[in-house]
């Protein structure tokens, strides 16, 4: 399903039991919620201290007079589940709840979070509330959707989570020792395993060097959160079987694989801190284009929720910048453009005390509404009202970047060629960011992914590579897709063992046309250049040397010994074409290289109007989203008559953009 609501979910963390001594606030905020076009409330997050003050006494009194509030008040309810952090008593009777760090010492209680996911009694305790909270609340009509947990993340390295390490790997190679110590490669520095206690979690003071150990590892912590997870929503499936169930991620967390965790949950939502103003907008504004795209990806192009965003500043980036004006309303209409269906902030009102205190926040320390960012929201709200018809709709796309977690992890493990630089999401970003300020739209998945609805894929630095994706590539290939492939690509397998007989592995080299001799790496003074159609760039941190076979050579390399070798590739495979571009260039390259592929693929962008520079164009259903990144104000020529939905005009042929001024027009 892809309609939760029937209009955008406006509203986010709203933590009431920190008024719970002065509840004349809980109206105030009933009145401000009015005012502010807030028509959601994401409550109980952190509060299982005052849903369960001493272990089996409950007070749910509070809760329940809150959720009355709220739907008097035409609010929905997205009621969390409190595993977030848990009550001192907890942590006191039952020290296994509290994390092992790497280093092997239990964590003290504090901070939030710190708990072990294999703790038997943690997931019991959790299992318990979560029955109550269920059974409690099932026909209460204000429940809309369950929030669970809050931004699972991290690793906990204690007996029993070595123990279930352990069983894991044990399943993941098939009980056989002898078939782990050949993949992970364990003849090398002696290091043959002879029983499976000999196996534990990758730590600094112990094993770090076996990348193939590290990779298990993290598909390990990511099974062990779906499975706490799992663990989690069994009461909520059982006795809320209507109510959908989400967990907010967090940007690009390397430590879960989102990829594989999506599937267990009914819809995507996750938490947007863009570090506005603290950085070059248009690299902020692609970067959190992509973060949208990646969400988006993750259920198939299901819409997604902004489940959290701040309404001026946060308090956790290294200096925290108070939003400038309409700030707030390009990154929401951006989440929007891209496929959210919510506006949600966290938080709704500051707290007076704790460590967040100085977060940004719809009701500030002030406690009225006549503030610049109360107004800031009150106005947005009433915009997303205009807007409702785009919920539920999908962004069509024909072109996919390959943004794998897997090769996340990889990319970082290996050691060798430049050891100073991987950024593998940022090589990612770099061969999106040529579509996005075209306004083509494009999906970000991952390497498992279906190839099929696709014209034309981008798979920058796949360096990791398994059978299906060979496979699939192959065929997507032959069938007539276009297919792009990066230096150091389809290098090695899913343990980080080398391809033999030459890059890319096995079968890609027919489909490419070429092989992969060597890879050199440049130090940071090398002057290394390439080509490509008649125009000279500069070769940065690895370039594969490659020879073409059946290939066509599109550039060449105008340095080194490797001068005059090919550097930029394309073959023709069956109906399709492969292309490689053996190169990192942090310059123009990818920018040029797309282009050309655009004009002869003749993809088409959302805009059949000229995009100026820092400007941004993105449809979603019969709307096309613009909006001014850029540093001036922009005027943008719609070349033909549109609806303006903001501001109600009828036929419009020009948009004048403020700087971060944005427009939904339909034709
Ligand atoms: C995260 C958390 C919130 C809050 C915000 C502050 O996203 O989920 O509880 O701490 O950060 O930015
Ligand atoms: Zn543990």
């Amino acid at each position: 399903m892809d309609k939760f609501f029937n209009h955008i979910v406006h509203g986010g963390d709203y933590n009431p039991d920190q008024w719970i001594k002065t509840k004349e606030v809980w109206d105030e905020d009933m009145r401000l919620m009015k005012l502010a076009h807030i028509n959601s409330a994401t409550i109980n997050i952190f509060s299982w201290a005052m849903l369960e003050p001493q272990e089996g006494v409950y007070n749910f009194q509070w809760l329940d007079e809150i959720m009355d509030k709220l739907y008097e008040n035409g609010i929905d309810v997205i009621l969390a589940t409190p595993s977030g952090a848990r009550p001192p008593w907890m942590a006191q009777k039952y020290p296994e709840v509290l994390r092992v760090e790497e280093n092997g010492i239990r964590n003290e209680f504090g901070v939030r979070h710190n708990h072990c996911l294999t703790s038997p009694i943690y997931r019991q305790k959790v299992r318990e509330i979560n029955r109550k909270l269920a059974e409690r609340y099932k026909n209460h009509p204000a429940l809309k959707m369950w929030h669970i947990s809050n931004e699972y993340s991290s690793e906990c390295h204690c007996e029993l989570c070595q123990e279930a390490f352990r069983s894991w790997v044990k399943d993941y190679y098939n009980g056989s020792l002898d078939d782990l110590n050949e993949r992970w490669w364990n003849g090398f520095w002696s290091h043959t395993l002879t029983d499976w206690s000999q196996i534990s979690s990758p730590k600094s003071r112990g094993e770090n060097h076996v990348s193939a150990l590290k990779l298990c590892w993290k598909r390990f912590v990511t099974d062990n959160h779906i499975s706490f997870y799992e663990n989690e929503i069994a009461p909520l499936r059982e006795i809320t079987p209507t109510i959908p169930i989400t967990t907010n991620f967090m940007r690009m967390y390397s430590g879960i694989n989102y990829q594989k965790f999506a599937k267990h949950v009914d819809l995507i939502a996750w938490d947007n801190y863009p570090f506005w103003d603290e950085d070059d907008t248009e690299k902020i504004a692609v970067g959190t284009a992509f973060c949208h795209d990646v969400n988006r990806s993750l259920r198939g192009g299901q819409p997604f929720f902004m489940m959290e965003s701040t309404p001026s500043n946060a308090n956790w980036h290294p200096v925290n910048k108070l939003h400038k004006p309409n700030t707030l309303g390009l990154t929401s209409i951006q989440a929007i453009a891209h496929g959210a269906d919510s506006v949600q902030y966290f938080q709704w009102r500051k707290s007076r005390g704790g460590h967040e205190k100085y977060h940004g926040a719809v009701v500030d320390h002030c406690g009225h509404e006549n503030t610049r960012v109360f107004k800031e929201v009150a106005d947005l709200g009433e915009t997303l009202e205009k807007l409702s018809s785009v919920v539920g709709e999908r962004c069509e796309s024909k072109v996919a970047v390959i943004c794998d977690w897997e090769n996340m992890w990889a990319t970082e493990y290996f050691c060798g060629y430049n050891n100073l630089h991987r950024d593998y999401v940022d090589e990612c970003i770099k061969w999106y960011k040529p579509f996005w300020k075209r306004g083509i739209p494009v999906d970000v998945i991952s390497m498992n992914d279906d190839f099929k609805k696709y014209d034309l894929v981008l798979a920058p630095f796949m360096y990791m590579i398994n059978n299906d994706t060979e496979g699939k590539i192959k065929n997507f290939v032959e069938n007539g897709g276009q297919f792009v492939m990066t230096y150091l690509s389809a290098v090695a397998d899913t343990d980080d063992r080398c391809f033999f007989g030459g890059l890319p592995s096995n079968s890609l080299k027919d489909v490419f046309g070429i092989w992969c001799e060597e890879t050199d790496s440049l130090l940071e003074n090398s002057n290394n250049k390439a080509t490509f159609n008649g125009k000279e760039y500069d070769v940065n941190v690895v370039c594969d040397i490659i020879h073409a076979n059946t290939a066509k050579v599109l550039g060449t390399y105008e340095s080194d010994f490797y001068k005059g070798e090919p550097s930029v590739t394309v073959n023709s495979c069956g109906k399709g074409k492969a292309y490689y571009a053996a190169f990192r260039n942090d310059g123009d390259f990818t920018d040029d290289f797309c282009k050309m592929l655009i004009d002869d693929m003749g993809v088409s962008s959302d805009a059949d109007f000229a995009i100026p520079n820092g400007v941004a164009a993105k449809k979603r259903g019969d709307y096309t989203f613009i909006m001014n990144f850029s540093d001036e104000e922009r005027t943008v020529d719609l070349a033909g008559e549109y609806e303006n939905i903001l501001t109600g005009e009828k036929s419009a042929d020009k948009i004048h953009l403020p700087v971060r001024g944005y427009a939904v027009v339909k034709k």
